[in-house]
């Protein structure tokens, strides 16, 4: 598996003009694949994903079988030994799970959650939301806007359970490859890929092709001409183009990788002269901070993504998955619910803990999580979560609002402090350092004062 895993770092094949090449990109990708199921932290999440790598290769197999590609025979037996191996060792899994009776944990702690992870929850009235939108005949830009970790991510990869069919979700990360391309002819090729692939994964649609040749000359040209394409491949469909952490494309102009105007140019031309595409853009800057963008992206709607409702998080803390061999008492849920407010990721990340500690409990308390338990995971919540702690206390505020909520966390579980109090102790603090943390979600106004919004983030800033 090991080996497998590994593969896809040495195999070398693009610049082969040999039919050969596609062969040796299908034992990639499958190599990329395995290599995630095997980072993801739980046997139950990495059987998930490697029986999704078989269905894969499963359909590869069938493939072989039919293609008039010449090195398909030589390649055959490979696909079948890969497959009998992953085979193989995700009974493996299953077996040591069981024999050790524990509970197989299917917490995703951190990486946003794909298209095939049952474990996502919720959301259906963003969807509806965003759906509305998109009917607007003014045909709006939307920005969809949470703070980090509320699940902005994994929402745009499951948007097309969420909208109807003849909504065709194109994702694109533009952490990944658009950003960091060299030039705009390598932006625009990587964004076309983007469409490409999610088209094709979220919606079965082949959109035509576009290579990076083709682009060289006269990139925004040629993109454009493309876009026409796509157009008439998308029928009566509408495409829904959502650009993730667009705070790094914003970034990349900032630094003068990208020209701002043919850019943002394109986008806007997209917007207002493609009816058949509406624009999302995500990420944890307020429409305020895209301050470039506001001559571009005109009568911007925002969706606001935030908590999950509690019976969301109910089903994710008590029933995440068909078959979850773990109980709770009331109070226990509860507890969880208070402590995270039911933040998704917090959730996950409490209840990943709650698994962890039951597990090495006696097999006979082992099947019901109490309100010790919960209590229990919290510090060990607080330690492998303290990269998403540590984020909000090194990036999201300043001096002065590391400064209010260290004297808030002090006074207590649930504590409302007025704001005199607060200026009497803390002399140095203006009243705008509030706005920020109002706006980070950190603290909420109730009555005369402030207080946390989230207890086990009250509890990071007492450490
Ligand atoms: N709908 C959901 N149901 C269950 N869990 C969720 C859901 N949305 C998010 N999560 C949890 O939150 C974590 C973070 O999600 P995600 O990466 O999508 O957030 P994000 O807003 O894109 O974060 P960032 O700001 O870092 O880009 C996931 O790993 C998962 O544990
Ligand atoms: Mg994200």
């Amino acid at each position: 598996m090991e080996a497998i895993s590994n593969v896809h770092r040495s195999l070398q094949y693009d610049e082969l003009q040999s039919p050969v090449s596609t062969l040796l990109n299908i034992f990639s990708r499958i190599s990329k694949d395995v290599d995630r199921a095997l980072n993801q932290q739980s046997s139950y999440n990495q059987r998930l994903a490697l029986k999704a790598v078989v269905d894969r290769l499963d359909a590869q197999l069938q493939n072989l079988t039919r293609t008039s590609n010449k090195y398909a025979p030589r390649f055959y037996p490979i696909a079948q030994s890969w497959r009998e191996i992953i085979v193989n060792y995700v009974e493996e899994l299953a077996k040591a799970t069981e024999l050790r009776q524990e509970i197989d944990s299917p917490y995703i702690i951190g990486v946003p959650l794909t298209l095939e992870q049952e474990i996502f929850s919720g959301r259906n009235d963003i969807g509806t939301r965003i759906e509305q939108l998109i009917l607007d005949r003014r045909r709006p830009p939307l920005l969809l806007y949470g703070q980090r970790r509320m699940g902005k991510t994994s929402l745009l990869n499951n948007l097309g359970k969420l909208l109807p069919n003849s909504i065709i979700p194109l994702f694109i990360d533009l952490q990944g490859a658009p950003s960091s391309a060299s030039n705009h002819a390598g932006f625009l090729y990587n964004l076309a890929r983007g469409m490409i692939t999610s088209a094709k994964k979220q919606s079965a649609l082949t959109l035509p092709s576009l290579t990076r040749e083709d682009l060289e000359k006269d990139p925004f040209t040629c993109f454009d001409e493309w876009l026409d394409k796509v157009e008439e491949a998308l029928q009566d469909n509408t495409a829904l183009l959502s650009l993730d952490e667009f705070e790094v494309l914003d970034s990349a102009i900032s630094k003068g990788r990208f020209d701002q105007q043919d850019v943002l140019g394109m986008l806007r031309h997209l917007i207002q002269h493609r009816p058949k595409f509406k624009i999302l853009i995500a990420g944890s800057h307020t429409i305020e901070e895209y301050q470039r963008w506001a001559s571009y992206l005109i009568n911007v709607q925002v969706v606001h993504i935030s908590y999950l409702k509690e019976d969301e998080a109910r089903q994710l803390i008590e029933c995440p998955v068909k078959d979850f061999t773990l109980g709770y008492e009331p109070d226990a849920v509860e507890r969880v619910l208070q402590l995270t407010r039911c933040h998704p990721f917090l959730v996950q990340l409490l209840c990943g803990e709650i698994v962890a500690l039951k597990n090495e409990q006696d097999p006979s308390v082992r099947r019901l999580a109490t309100l010790a338990d919960v209590e229990a995971a919290v510090p060990e919540a607080l330690s492998h979560g303290s990269l998403f702690f540590a984020d909000i206390q090194n990036n999201q505020v300043d001096a002065a609002g590391l400064a209010i909520l260290r004297f808030l966390a002090a006074q207590g579980e649930g504590a409302v402090v007025t704001i005199n109090t607060i200026l009497q102790q803390l002399p140095n603090v203006s009243e705008s350092a509030f706005e920020l943390l109002l706006q980070r979600e950190l603290i909420e106004e109730v009555g005369e004062g402030y207080r946390f919004q989230v207890e086990l983030i009250r509890r990071w800033f007492i450490q």
